[in-house]
């Protein structure tokens, strides 16, 4: 791919700047790849409406073309205009959750273009909660498809910094505003059953969802992997850190020993853990991401410290496992796709 000068802007999310906004919705007007913040992880946006310029998102992240975008819009008439219908649940899901960390697969009446939806007859969609994402949608009136803005496989980012490392040159812009806020991405409920279905768990919890919609199943893929996934991205390695992750589910004493016994054999060890057991770990490296009582913190700190550890001082990456409930179950998604094996302690 030929390198492309990528313009930078600087957004303060409490006072957006209407004539950078409108310099970048300008670029997405003219179907170029704009990347941008929104409240889970930054997009790569482009015009969903133009096969070209989403030609241009798969390109710049050498993502697979089977692999299908979220469009995001500025509201819920901006739904209307690229599905067949809302069915009633999926009403009382845009109702309670959005804007916000929510996609909805719905029917597609086939106004996007055929590359978005990777030839399925569903479209994902989302209204994201970013003063900036908003504005641009604003902006340009366009809907955008906006997957996470990173190299294919790599984790997602939740700074500018992150998006710049991996696309600067690859793309038209990058507007940078600040940090993000929730860390993981969208959770991602098919609507077109007769009950939601959560194909990807995210910013928005099942216990979240039940209490609007009642039952919700989890696509049976992501609590059996021999299961084929009904979103066709749950399939690629994901969120994958320069160093092979190793996932250890066990108590600390158990993950110091993992640690000791490979630096027996040479190896420069990371690691990843709570801020209630920092003091206790040694290692080479050690992050810390946030509090286990608070495992929306964990999730706010998850990619910057998979992206934290660098090849030329760490060889492997250890990270303690989290509890499986509320947000805890985004995280442990995010770990068991990122890691090359996870390691359990004998009973
Ligand atoms: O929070 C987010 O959702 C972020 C921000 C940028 O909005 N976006 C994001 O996009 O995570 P991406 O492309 O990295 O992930 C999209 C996921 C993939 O797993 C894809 O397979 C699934 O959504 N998906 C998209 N359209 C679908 C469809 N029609 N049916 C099933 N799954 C779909
Ligand atoms: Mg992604």
């Amino acid at each position: 791919m030929s390198t492309t000068e990528t313009k930078f802007w600087t957004i303060d999310p409490s006072n957006v700047d209407s004539i950078q906004i409108e310099e970048a919705a300008a670029l997405l007007e003219d179907n170029q790849a704009v990347a941008f913040p929104t409240e889970t992880v930054y997009g790569l946006g482009a015009n969903a409406l133009n096969e070209q310029a989403v030609q241009g998102i798969f390109a710049a992240k050498g993502r697979p073309a089977d692999n299908p975008l979220i469009v995001h819009v500025a509201d819920k008439d901006q739904i209307e205009e690229v599905v067949t219908h809302i069915p009633q649940m999926a009403h009382k899901l845009i109702d309670a959750f959005t804007p916000g960390p929510l996609t909805l697969i719905l029917e597609s009446n086939g106004s996007c273009a055929s590359n978005v939806t990777a030839g399925l007859p569903s479209v994902g969609v989302r209204i994201p909660d970013h003063p900036v994402a908003r504005a641009l949608l604003q902006a340009c009136r366009l809907p955008l498809a906006a997957p996470s803005a990173n190299r294919s496989g790599r984790p997602s980012p939740t700074s500018a910094e992150h998006v710049y490392k991996d696309l600067n040159g690859r793309v038209a812009g990058i507007v940078d505003g600040g940090p993000t806020g929730v860390g993981v991405e969208s959770t991602v409920v098919d609507c077109t059953g007769a009950r939601p279905v959560i194909l990807r768990p995210g910013g928005i919890t099942k216990e979240d969802l039940e209490e609007v919609v009642g039952p919700t199943d989890f696509d049976p893929a992501l609590v059996n992997q021999e299961e084929k996934p009904k979103s066709p991205g749950m399939k690629y390695t994901h969120y994958a850190p320069e160093a092979p992750l190793w996932l250890v589910e066990g108590d600390l004493a158990f993950l110091q020993r993992q640690i000791e016994q490979l630096q027996q054999n040479d190896k420069r060890v990371g690691v990843i853990v709570s801020q209630e057991h920092a003091e206790q770990i040694q290692a080479d490296e050690v992050q810390v991401c946030g509090s286990r009582a608070h495992l929306n913190e964990v999730a706010v700190h998850l990619y910057s410290a998979l992206r934290s550890f660098s090849t030329d001082t760490i060889d492997v990456i250890l990270c303690e496992s989290f509890p499986e409930h509320g947000m805890g179950y985004a995280v442990m998604n995010r770990l068991k796709k990122a890691a090359t094996q996870v390691i359990t302690q004998d009973k």
